[in-house]
């Protein structure tokens, strides 16, 4: 019988404070998030030096918590993981030295993950991996696909070249006054609504898996003005349908045609956008259509910023003999493929 591997994770990137132990990683003994959305929300934004100030005041009280939850001590513990880029330098930074901390004092190894590998293996938390795989990325900060042949390996096979899809939500829902984040209440009204409006669509060149979403978030804007302009008033719920479809058929048809290109075995999708009903829907309607292709979606709460994914991802890189030393430092440009 093999030894179980316990790994503690620590999230700290945005305006979550995250902290989770799980069990051979997959198996979740506890996960807490203290969200600071109520502190921003005034602002429309994160705004980063309160987001620092939050982590500061919570890490601790989130770290003790978690441990209490799952039962165990730092004794128990086989590895600390924690989120070193990308995301916002003083947020992270938090993170970082609390678990240099924690791994200096009780002598544990300490391992480096990347944001977006997380978010990744917040998939792991839900079923057993098959490679090779592609993950559809969807967050706040980044549009990704990309293809995994092995465990610890990622390629980016397709970014976006302006703003991530999750930003694109936000701005939009602030163009329809809308609470931050705006995602969720988007994704909402979305489903009151028609998509009877005529938005763009950026499919950039035929074969490129790229994404471009400035350009359709500025037909929002400039639509919702026009409107305004002409004293004309057009349904919330109709532009946010109308917004959604474009988004989600680009999502959808460039990840079934790089899915059936590099031949995978699953499909994964991950970040806060993951979240959005409307995504998950076609994505289930697409993939029941084609055979061979496994498609797995996170329940909501692992889909936006969590510490559970990060011990995940941060279990494999453990397991890999991947670690870091004392000088660890926050990387807020962080690639995935480095
Ligand atoms: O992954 P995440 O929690 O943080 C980052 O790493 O960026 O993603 C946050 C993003 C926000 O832009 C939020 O508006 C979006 O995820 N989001 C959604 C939904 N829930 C959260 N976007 C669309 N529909 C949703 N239901
Ligand atoms: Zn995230």
């Amino acid at each position: 019988m093999t030894k179980d591997i316990l790994v503690l994770g620590i999230e700290t990137s945005c305006d979550e404070t995250a902290v989770a132990i799980v069990k051979n990683g997959w198996e979740i003994l506890s996960n807490v998030v203290a969200s600071q959305i109520e502190s921003h929300k005034r602002f429309g934004g994160v705004v980063p030096e309160i987001a620092s100030r939050h982590h500061v005041e919570q890490i601790t009280i989130v770290l003790e918590e978690a441990l209490k939850e799952a039962n165990v001590t730092f004794a128990d513990l086989d590895a600390i993981a924690v989120t070193e880029g990308p995301g916002l330098v003083g947020a992270l930074l938090i993170g970082v030295h609390a678990a240099k901390a924690v791994a200096f004092a009780h002598n544990i190894p300490l391992v480096g993950v990347h944001h977006i590998a997380g978010h990744i293996y917040a998939n792991r938390l839900v079923t057993e991996l098959a490679f090779p795989l592609l993950s559809l990325v969807v967050s706040g900060g980044h549009t990704e696909l990309v293809y995994m042949k092995e465990h610890g390996s990622f390629e980016v096979i397709g970014e976006t070249r302006d703003d991530a899809a999750g930003e694109a939500y936000d701005k939009v829902a602030r163009t329809l006054s809308l609470p931050y984040p705006g995602g969720p209440h988007i994704d909402r009204l979305a489903h009151e609504g028609k998509p009877i409006l005529d938005l763009p669509r950026a499919w950039l060149e035929p074969d490129s898996y790229d994404f471009s979403f400035s350009g359709l978030k500025s037909a929002v804007i400039n639509t919702v003005h026009n409107a305004a302009q002409r004293g004309e008033t057009i349904a919330p719920e109709d532009l946010a349908a109308s917004f959604q479809e474009s988004v989600v058929d680009v999502l959808v048809m460039k990840t079934v045609r790089a899915a059936e290109e590099y031949k995978v075995k699953q499909v994964l999708l991950a970040g806060g956008v993951a979240a959005n009903k409307g995504l998950r829907t076609r994505l289930e309607e697409a993939f029941a259509q084609i055979q061979g292709i496994e498609l797995i979606i996170p329940p909501l709460s692992l889909c936006t910023d969590n510490a559970a994914m990060i011990a995940a991802a941060g279990t494999i890189a453990y397991e890999k003999g991947k670690r870091a030393t004392l000088s660890l430092n926050a990387n807020p440009g962080l690639d995935i493929d480095q």
